[in-house]
């Protein structure tokens, strides 16, 4: 039984978070402090303002978690931070913070990539053994990995272009609807009919894991500016049916390439991490993917689906159970793939 108690910080994108989690796999608190209004009128991240909010509120976050747990400094084993990859100035606010609190109060230091903590996710919430198939679907990212280890993970594909919780928003941004955009174009679809528009399958047609979403988001722009032009405007039911066609397009392509992944890399788990596996329609066409392979189908509650803390404190538990420390002199990464 690992008695040990990790301190983990995250801020490599527009969440600020801190988190304290157990080696036998307890969430004591989970802190999390969005930025979406900071970066609402701008149609995306502003690293800057970002950088600074995390920066603003990094001790804010971590005293709150430590004040959630029950617990004080001298009760942690070690502190865990994402090290990237990320938007270098929110990574820099958090590494210079966790080396702060280690330094401080005398703890080691364990730099972890943001994308393990997707990944190992799994772990912490449903206890399982590797080997297992992971499909990152975000904001930011779309990849298939194969999870052999705490730190050996086989990228099998992914996109070569926008990753689909991108192409949700900027299609959401197309149809004058909230962001971010795939709460908003999901509850639009709930009213659509999916089969009025047809939208492209991007690379469906070629081997292996790899996708794109850009071209789907082009296709659905055109119809937008057909529609506009034939009716002077878009009426309700034409933003319902589009986001339909949309979400429907994008739940065929994911599962159809995790076919693939499953059968090029058999594993008894396919799980799903990121924003995006909060849609119901993808969740429900993954699963039928994975229960057609003979694999079970997981995908952690939403809070630790997105960015949160738990998963870097993890990560940094099942990084530090390899024996695995960093020193003062750990950089924040732009860029650090798996
Ligand atoms: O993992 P996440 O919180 O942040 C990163 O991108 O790292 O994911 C946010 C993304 C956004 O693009 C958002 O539009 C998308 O996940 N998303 C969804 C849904 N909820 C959030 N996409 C489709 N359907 C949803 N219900
Ligand atoms: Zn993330």
């Amino acid at each position: 039984m690992d008695d040990s108690i990790f301190l983990g910080i995250e801020s490599s994108c527009d969440d600020t978070a801190a988190a304290i989690v157990t080696g036998d796999r307890r969430i004591l608190s989970s802190v999390v402090a969005g930025q979406t209004e900071m970066h609402a009128d701008f149609g995306g991240v502003v690293p800057e303002i970002a950088a600074r909010a995390h920066a603003e509120r990094l001790d804010i976050c971590a005293e709150q978690a430590l004040a959630e747990s029950g617990l004080t400094l001298c009760d942690l084993t070690a502190v865990a931070v994402t090290a990237g990859p990320g938007l270098i100035g929110g990574v820099m606010a958090g590494v210079m913070m966790a080396k702060g609190i280690a330094a401080g109060a005398g703890l080691p230091l364990v730099g972890v990539n943001h994308l393990a903590g997707h990944a190992l996710t799994p772990r912490l919430t449903d206890g399982i053994d590797f080997p297992y198939l992971m499909l990152l679907v975000s904001g930011g990212h779309c990849q298939f990995l194969r999870v052999d280890g705490p730190q050996e993970f086989s990228r099998l594909g992914g996109t070569i272009d926008d990753a689909p919780g991108e192409a949700f928003d900027k299609l959401a941004k197309l149809l004058a609807l909230p962001q971010p955009g795939g709460p908003s174009v999901e509850a639009e679809a709930a009213l659509g009919r999916a089969d009025r528009f047809e939208l492209p399958r991007p690379l469906l047609d070629r081997p292996g894991c790899d996708m794109s979403f850009s071209g789907l988001k082009t296709a659905a722009l055109r119809l937008r500016d057909q529609l506009i032009a034939e009716q002077g405007g878009l009426r309700q039911s034409d933003r319902q049916d589009l986001c339909a066609a949309f979400q429907t397009a994008v739940a065929e392509v994911l599962a159809e390439k995790s076919r693939r992944a499953l059968a090029l890399s058999p594993a008894p788990f396919l799980a799903v991490a990121g924003g995006v596996a909060a849609n119901k329609t993808i969740r429900a066409a993954l699963e039928q993917v994975a229960w057609d392979a003979g694999a079970c189908f997981l995908a952690p509650p939403l809070r630790l689906c997105t960015d949160n803390a738990a998963m870097i404190a993890w990560a940094g538990i099942e990084r530090f159970q390899t024996g695995a420390r960093d020193g003062m002199d750990l950089a924040a990464r732009p860029r650090w793939p798996l």
